[in-house]
């Protein structure tokens, strides 16, 4: 296993990420608030997954890393580098061979005319002189080696399959092949299992948690399966309507949710302290209009401890101990605000 020193610099880090769209026509155009002020740090061989229901902006923040979306506002600081703009931003080009993605659909990101060999071959030949390949023979020995890498032996008959003759499973680990060909540091995993079998999940999950351990890749791990996300991640972030609401390390979210929204999401999964439980949907509840989302806190209009203060204000970023942070009123300075009110703090309710 990879040694990974304790604290060090993160290979990427988002500051204030933010991605507005506009939608509609001329009479009913209105901003789509996709992503609100997100900011977190991937590091080398460690895991964060980002969960939320349907259309809370996971997959926007996906794209925004890989620079597919240019942001609204915000910085993608690549080992401590504004990649978006300077003079020493990495270029383009380098910055993708970086930071890799793998999509959620592994029938449609495989063009169906061409080998499993043509797919890893492509992004070799394109980025090859970078990583010191040259000519025919490299090239075909590296495709040997990846597709070695994510068990799709023998290599030979893999190599020259179409992907119609594959199943789900082994797809994704062509895609996993393809984005490791051009030795990334980073992999954007916008929910890679959740078209797969439920029997086949896992396979993919252990082989992304080896190029982790082994080779120090830094995952974002997008899922709406938060037993997924304990079993994986290092940390969890959970985002609502465009906000991630909550970070904490992967087991103590779940054995102690602060957000209600966290709360509402493990409600729905049935007795998450006696393990994992892959395919379990957190998906619950309306999904949030983001057009009409207000002022104050996205989640007041479903939370069961709304307060006057929640829909005047976007409620701050309250930092609590043991790697934990919670964007709620109810955490204002640190404490929860019913033992504030047990202290004879006066609670901010009455605003
Ligand atoms: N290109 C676009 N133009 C306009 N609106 C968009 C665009 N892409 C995403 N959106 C909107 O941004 C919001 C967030 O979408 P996003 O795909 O990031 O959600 P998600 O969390 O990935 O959802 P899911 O879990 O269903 O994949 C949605 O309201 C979506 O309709
Ligand atoms: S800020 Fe208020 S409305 Fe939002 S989650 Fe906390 S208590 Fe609920
Ligand atoms: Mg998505």
């Amino acid at each position: 296993m990879l040694e990974i020193p304790n604290e060090i610099e993160p290979i990427l880090e988002v500051r204030d990420l933010t991605k507005h769209f506009t939608s509609g026509n001329i009479f009913t155009r209105h901003v789509v608030r996709a992503v609100e002020g997100a900011s977190f740090k991937l590091h080398r061989g460690k895991v964060v997954a980002l969960v939320g229901e349907s259309g809370s902006g996971k997959s926007t923040i996906v794209r925004m890393l890989a620079r597919l979306y240019q942001p609204t506002r915000g910085e993608i600081l690549f080992e401590g580098k504004n990649s978006l703009e300077g003079n020493d931003r990495l270029p383009l080009k380098m910055y993708r061979s970086r930071v890799q993605m793998i999509f959620q659909d592994p029938f449609s990101s495989l063009n169906p005319v061409h080998k499993v060999g043509y797919h890893i071959e492509r992004p070799l030949r394109l980025y090859g002189m970078f990583l010191g390949y040259h000519g025919k023979a490299a090239i075909e020995q590296q495709v040997g080696e990846l597709l070695k890498r994510v068990s799709l032996t023998p290599v030979e008959e893999f190599r020259n399959k179409y992907p119609h003759q594959l199943s789900g499973g082994q797809r994704q680990r062509v895609a996993i092949a393809r984005a490791l060909a051009v030795e990334p540091d980073v992999i954007l995993a916008d929910e890679p299992v959740s078209m797969l079998d439920v029997s086949i999940r896992m396979g993919v999950l252990n082989l992304m948690a080896e190029l982790r351990d082994k080779q120090g890749i830094a995952f974002l791990y997008v899922t709406h399966d938060i037993a997924s996300a304990r079993y994986f991640a290092d940390e969890t972030l959970v985002m609502y309507a465009g906000r991630i609401v909550e970070g904490a390390p992967s087991e103590d979210l779940i054995q102690s949710p602060k957000h209600p929204y966290t709360q509402l999401l493990l409600a729905s999964v049935p007795d998450p302290s006696r393990g994992l439980r892959t395919g379990v949907s957190v998906d619950k509840g309306e999904v949030p209009d983001l057009a009409s989302v207000g002022v104050g806190c996205p989640f007041a209009a479903r939370c069961p401890h709304v307060m006057d203060v929640c829909r005047k204000a976007m409620p701050p970023v309250t930092t609590l101990p043991d790697k934990r942070w919670v964007r709620c009123y109810l955490y204002e300075n640190g404490v929860p605000q019913t033992q504030m009110k047990a202290n004879g703090v006066a609670a901010r309710q009455a605003v």
